[in-house]
């Protein structure tokens, strides 16, 4: 059969690719081959047994192949559900206070000084750069109040090639830094000019996402307009949640109208599909069914939740509710930039609420693989396009090699795939992630130039 030139494959892999689906958190598939089309979508995978075949219909040469290296495997790109890319700047400092106190203290004070372009151009490439090595092909960031560098932040992510939703944050409340806020109005204004803007520039894989910095730091007014927004024009959303008890009892105080915190945020439509909300440590039953009900997420932040104190999430009951979730750095209140960090974070959160109470279902390595992938994909409702290796998604990938010289792992006869998976995950980091692929397009090593 012929094929036009738009299924053609531009780029085929043979060898061994690692990904989940809903029904197995690891699927190890060896020698297998992948082709990737012009637009960077996997137009098939098969057996290498039928490569002949393979070769015909997808119009490739055999002498095209890429076949990769013995131990080396593919994984899909990692999705980091929540990150703060103005707070990269202190990373790893400033982790002796409750939330509150932190934000007000450390937080705040940096962020205000995102309205000058110099600062912002530096901390924003050095997060994408970072975070790109590091195998996140997927960014969910919030930036700051400002309008021209939360664009920025957008440009940077699309120079460098990464997937990412941009979220301008919105606060018209903030009684510790009163120049770190904005009007109401200002805020509404500047939210649609950042989405206006931000679409007409047309970045392939750069999104808007509408961004309440959280119940506290909004009126009731804003965050009704901010769901209005998202309602009209269809977008994403993101802000935090139930993140640590005196957060908790500060929602409750300031809107005594609403039964709970995530009622809040379905009175103003803020709610969706497309919501997803970090940390969500003290949600009751009652509050993951809202979740279950509305398609809303949640993006498990573990660093973060340990580092600050602020609690430890139960994934397990998560899971049984059927929320959709996804794992976070929360930079900086997570002191790591990476997705391998979070997974061991998630690790050890599950293992704690095992220590507190034996008869606890801990949650495997390989369910945390999947929320670091597909997961990740489905809570930032892009599951169509990314997650894993089926065909017709985007190719967004990880290409690992336990045997580089400087591995800080090591690799024995005795091991398996599954094994080289797991002793990557635990104990692998940027030097075993040589080429980082976004939508097909090699995005790591970097080009010379940047
Ligand atoms: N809640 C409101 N803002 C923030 C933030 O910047 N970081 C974290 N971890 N929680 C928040
Ligand atoms: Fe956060």
């Amino acid at each position: 059969m012929l094929r036009s030139n738009e299924s053609r494959a531009e780029k085929v892999f043979r060898g061994t690719f690692v990904h989940s689906t809903q029904n197995e958190a690891v699927q190890i598939l060896e020698d297998t081959v992948l082709g990737v089309d012009k637009e960077g979508k996997i137009s098939f995978l098969g057996r290498a047994d039928e490569v002949k075949q393979l070769s015909q219909t997808w119009e490739f040469q055999l002498s095209d192949i890429r076949q990769l290296k013995q131990g080396e495997f593919f994984m899909p790109g990692m999705v980091d559900t929540h990150i703060h890319a103005p707070q990269y700047s202190y990373a790893g400092t400033a982790l002796d206070l409750p939330l509150l106190q932190w934000l007000n203290k450390y937080t705040f004070p940096v962020e205000k000084q995102y309205r000058n372009a110099k600062f912002a151009e530096d901390t924003y490439t050095k997060v994408v750069k970072r975070t790109l090595k590091n195998g996140t092909t997927t960014a969910c960031y919030f930036a700051t109040i400002h309008t021209d560098t939360s664009l920025l932040l957008g440009e940077i992510a699309d120079r460098f090639g990464q997937r990412a939703l941009v979220g301008k944050v919105c606060m018209d409340r903030n009684e510790a830094v009163i120049d770190y806020k904005e009007s109401t109005k200002e805020s509404v204004e500047e939210t649609k000019r950042f989405i206006y803007e931000l679409l007409k520039r047309k970045y392939p894989q750069v999104k808007p996402i509408i961004t309440p910095r959280f119940a506290p730091s909004c009126s009731e007014e804003l965050l009704h307009s901010l769901g209005q927004i998202a309602k009209s024009n269809d977008l994403h959303i993101q802000s935090h949640i139930s993140e640590n008890r005196e957060e908790v009892a500060l929602v409750k105080n300031m809107f005594p109208a609403c039964s709970s915190y995530t009622d809040v945020y379905r009175e103003y439509n803020l709610l969706t599909s497309k919501t997803v909300m970090a940390h969500g440590c003290h949600l009751t039953d009652k509050e993951l069914e809202m979740f279950k009900t509305s398609g809303a997420a949640i993006s498990h932040c573990p660093n973060s939740n340990i580092s600050l104190c602020s609690g430890m999430l139960d994934v397990r009951r998560v899971l049984k509710h059927n929320v959709k979730l996804g794992l976070g750095t929360d930079v900086a209140g997570g002191y790591s930039p990476s997705m391998l960090d979070a997974i061991r974070r998630a690790l050890d959160t599950s293992k704690a609420l095992k220590i507190q109470n034996p008869g606890y279902e801990t949650v495997s390595y390989k369910e945390f693989f999947r929320l670091s992938t597909l997961g990740g994909s489905q809570a930032l409702s892009l599951d169509d396009t990314i997650g894993n290796f089926e065909v017709g998604k985007d190719f967004d990938a990880v290409l690992i090699s336990p045997s580089v010289p400087d591995s800080p792992f090591d690799v024995f006869e005795s091991d398996t795939t599954e094994n080289i998976l797991e002793k990557f995950l635990n104990l692998g980091d940027d030097r075993n992630i040589v080429e980082v692929y976004v939508a097909g397009n090699r995005v790591v090593p970097f080009e010379k130039s940047a």
